[in-house]
């Protein structure tokens, strides 16, 4: 794992937005690998902001999300869905029938599983896959105890993660505790990740992803296992890391060697 640790979130989401735009320059018909949540809001306005300014395109690229409640439409204002197009997908130049997002409101979520797999396989596998991390470890909603080896399925959301997303929902409103996600597997097979992780509240799991033991207990510790990962961290996300100095010592010299 290549571990970046930068002095504030917002030079996580820069760093982010340059391995976006260089994935892009290099392969402007890229399959990305996208998330929700609060963390990857500052690199999607970075991304927004460079399209705008015309330095980047997204016209020839193909996205799919990693997650999505089950029991909510697209247009439901909490759905991931929503989320995607009204943070980065509507000001982008990019065709929105380019973008995957799990089917919230299916009838049949074992089928649309599957075919979500078949579509991300028909897509060439996805080159670059974005994830934030749950402060329980989680990458999409595989939640501990998920299997490393899975597949997109249906997943039940611990209380701690249906607690943490109650503040986006009103008082009484329903609150999905389903979701479609990504397995571990898909995730693993992307031929790049980039895990963000910014704040206090994640640095315990931080450290089990890097720093513990490969296990289920922590769905991200799986990341060891990846030829490609990066995990971009702000200091306080970083501050429970045993070996910072030599995190820090090892970026030092990926810079005196460009291409490493
Ligand atoms: P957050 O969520 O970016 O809102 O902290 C990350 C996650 O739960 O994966």
């Amino acid at each position: 794992m290549q571990i970046v640790i930068l002095d504030t979130p917002e030079q996580v989401a820069n760093y982010g937005a340059d391995r976006f735009a260089d994935q892009l320059k290099h392969k402007p018909d890229s399959v990305l690998g996208l998330a929700t949540g609060s963390t990857p809001i500052a690199l999607y306005n970075a991304l927004i902001a460079r399209v705008q300014r015309g330095e980047l395109s997204f016209a020839k690229a193909r996205t799919f999300n990693l997650d999505e409640y089950l029991g909510l439409a697209g247009t439901h204002l909490q759905s991931y869905r929503y989320f995607m197009n009204e943070h980065l997908f509507r000001h982008l130049d990019i065709d929105l029938a380019n973008t995957a997002v799990p089917d919230g409101a299916t009838e049949e979520p074992l089928a649309a599983c599957d075919a979500y797999e078949a579509a991300i396989k028909a897509a060439g596998g996805i080159d670059l896959q974005l994830l934030g991390i749950g402060r329980n470890g989680h990458i999409g909603f595989n939640e501990p105890s998920s299997s490393l080896a899975s597949r997109t399925r249906v997943k039940t959301l611990t209380p701690d993660t249906v607690k943490a997303n109650q503040r986006f929902f009103e008082a009484g409103e329903f609150q999905p505790h389903l979701s479609i996600t990504m397995g571990i597997g898909t995730i693993m097979e992307a031929r790049q990740i980039l895990l963000l992780a910014t704040g206090e509240g994640k640095a315990a799991a931080v450290r089990a992803t890097v720093e513990g033991p490969l296990a289920a207990r922590c769905p991200a510790s799986i990341l060891q296992m990846h030829p490609k990962a990066t995990l971009v961290l702000d200091r306080a996300a970083a501050s429970q890391l045993e070996d910072v100095a030599f995190y820090q010592y090892i970026e030092q010299e990926n810079q005196r060697l460009p291409g490493v």
